[in-house]
């Protein structure tokens, strides 16, 4: 690389390994930062920079972009975001599973899942772009796009959830989709496994995503079932893009319950034959428990079940469904009935469909992590280093590059990020120093809420967020809109 242009630079890390995102071979060299950009890669060694890190074999990545999280609030009301910028996260996706901050006015409670996100009506902002613009006034650590939820648009739109959506309802939500598209929305998520969406049909969210697809957005999903009727939702996703135009995302993708252990090399394969016609991603995160609200259904379907938060018995947070069952003289649905409103961990996956499907050459990785739980599953704190320690260098499900690529490039692509995500001169400096040999998750079921080891360093549009273990408490994020996505794809 011709780096005869520059002498000086911000910041030059040297003697690197540089891992690009593209999942192609690293290479030796230094990277350095002007401003918020990219400024140089590859032998620097006659650029002079105010600030220089030896790297000493240490790799440097793209940020890694987290595509699946329930950060819409955490992002205002903890903006240093430590849970993710220890792990190297520089992006995150908020407003996944149907559920987001806005655009929703309530005059009551939200019902869950949206209390996940916020539990009190006056939380919700009414307008997306007042949302986007909370963001721009007082930015977090990390960038953010954001998607608008199903469940929320229906939360705001419908006197009942149990049914589906009239005309009139369908066009009201429409509008309010449309409006927050044009302020910068990315996109349309669902979550049509919860209750507030599990009665709508197939048609209306065909009739929201069209907007998304007009508009140059995405559509993700939290499907209808991720069990026992996983194929059927899957078909229901696919038919939803094609009919819509829009390139959907498959979120979290995993085959829940004892039945349906070893199904993901059905669900895989359909997946692939259904990308050789439209566009479909699908993210997963690396552990064989979930985390949701504490209902029935998940309750069923799980070996084991860990309180995360509970309203009415704060104190059982981190306790064994089984055992405050026990305590009370319940069965364990009776027990979760006298917890509520409250969540759950649930262990409902195959070790070896987790693998499989982290594998798969498409899907990005997504913590899911839920930011305001009391006891919070481990994978808000450990997803990135753990796909990179534990599955990438003691496992080897695949390469360290690629396992990069997984939470870098693949998912700037799939998300339209085209100037972050890659190791590029001019590309935004969201970058991550880390060591290959050392990095892992240090959060457990048991211990959640723990940082990474191993990384060392996290810049977002060029400033340190995250430094030898501590925040900084540089907040250089920026709220990314749809449409200036829709121009960086154009001009790259
Ligand atoms: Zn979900
Ligand atoms: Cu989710």
């Amino acid at each position: 690389m011709d780096m005869a242009e520059i002498d000086h630079a911000d910041l030059v890390i040297r003697n690197a390994r540089l891992i690009d995102g593209s999942g192609g071979p690293s290479m030796r060299g230094d990277i350095a930062v002007t401003d918020d950009r990219i400024a140089g890669l590859g032998d620097l060694s006659r650029v002079e920079g105010a600030v220089e890190i030896e790297a000493g074999g240490r790799a440097v990545a793209p940020g890694f972009i987290d595509v699946h999280t329930h950060d819409d609030r955490a992002l205002l009301v903890d903006p240093a975001m430590t849970c993710k910028v220890s792990q190297g996260v520089t992006t995150v996706v908020a407003g996944n599973c149907g559920v987001s901050l806005a655009p929703l006015a309530l005059r009551r409670p939200p019902p869950a899942p949206l209390d996940l996100v916020c539990d009190s009506a006056e939380g919700f902002f009414a307008d997306f772009g007042a949302y986007l613009d909370r963001l721009d006034g007082a930015p977090a650590a990390v960038n953010a796009l954001c998607q608008v939820g199903h469940s929320s648009l229906r939360a705001g739109a419908m006197d009942g959830l149990d049914r589906p959506a009239s005309g009139a309802e369908i066009a009201a939500m429409r509008a309010e989709l449309e409006r927050a598209l044009e302020a910068g929305a990315i996109g349309l998520s669902t979550g049509l496994d919860y209750a507030p969406a599990a009665a709508a049909p197939t048609g209306e969210v065909i009739a929201l995503a069209e907007a998304v697809g007009a508009a140059g957005g995405l559509h993700t999903t939290h499907m209808r079932n991720e069990a026992d009727r996983v194929m059927d939702s899957l078909e229901e996703t696919f038919a939803i893009g094609r009919a819509a135009r829009a390139p959907v995302v498959i979120s979290h993708h995993k085959c829940a319950g004892k039945a349906n252990h070893g199904r993901s090399a059905e669900t895989l394969a359909l997946i692939h034959r259904a990308r050789q016609g439209q566009a479909v991603g699908l993210d997963a995160y690396p552990y064989n428990a979930a985390s949701t609200v504490l209902e029935r259904s998940f309750i069923e379907k799980a070996s084991r079940v860990i309180v995360t938060w509970s309203k009415a018995r704060p104190e059982v947070a981190g306790r064994d469904l089984a055992g405050i069952a026990q305590e009370m003289g319940l069965g364990l649905q009776e027990a979760a009935e006298a917890l509520q409103p409250a969540g759950g961990i649930f262990f409902t996956m195959d070790e070896a469909d987790v693998q499989r499907i982290l594998a798969y050459p498409g899907t990005m990785i997504g913590s899911d992590g839920l930011p305001h739980d009391e006891f919070p599953h481990p994978r808000l704190w450990g997803t990135f280093p753990r796909v990179l320690g534990h599955y990438a260098r003691e496992v080897g499900l695949f390469p360290l590059e690629e396992a990069v690529h997984r939470m870098t490039g693949l998912s700037a692509r799939r998300f339209g990020l085209a100037e972050r995500g890659a190791l590029r001169p001019g590309a935004f400096a969201d970058l991550v120093l880390f060591d290959p040999e050392t990095v892992i998750d240090t959060a457990t079921f048991e211990a959640p809420k723990t940082p990474a080891t191993g990384i060392d360093l996290v810049l977002v549009n060029g400033r340190a967020v995250w430094r030898d273990g501590e925040t900084t408490g540089a907040r250089p994020g920026r709220a990314i809109r749809l449409r200036a996505l829709a121009e960086l794809g154009a001009a790259g």
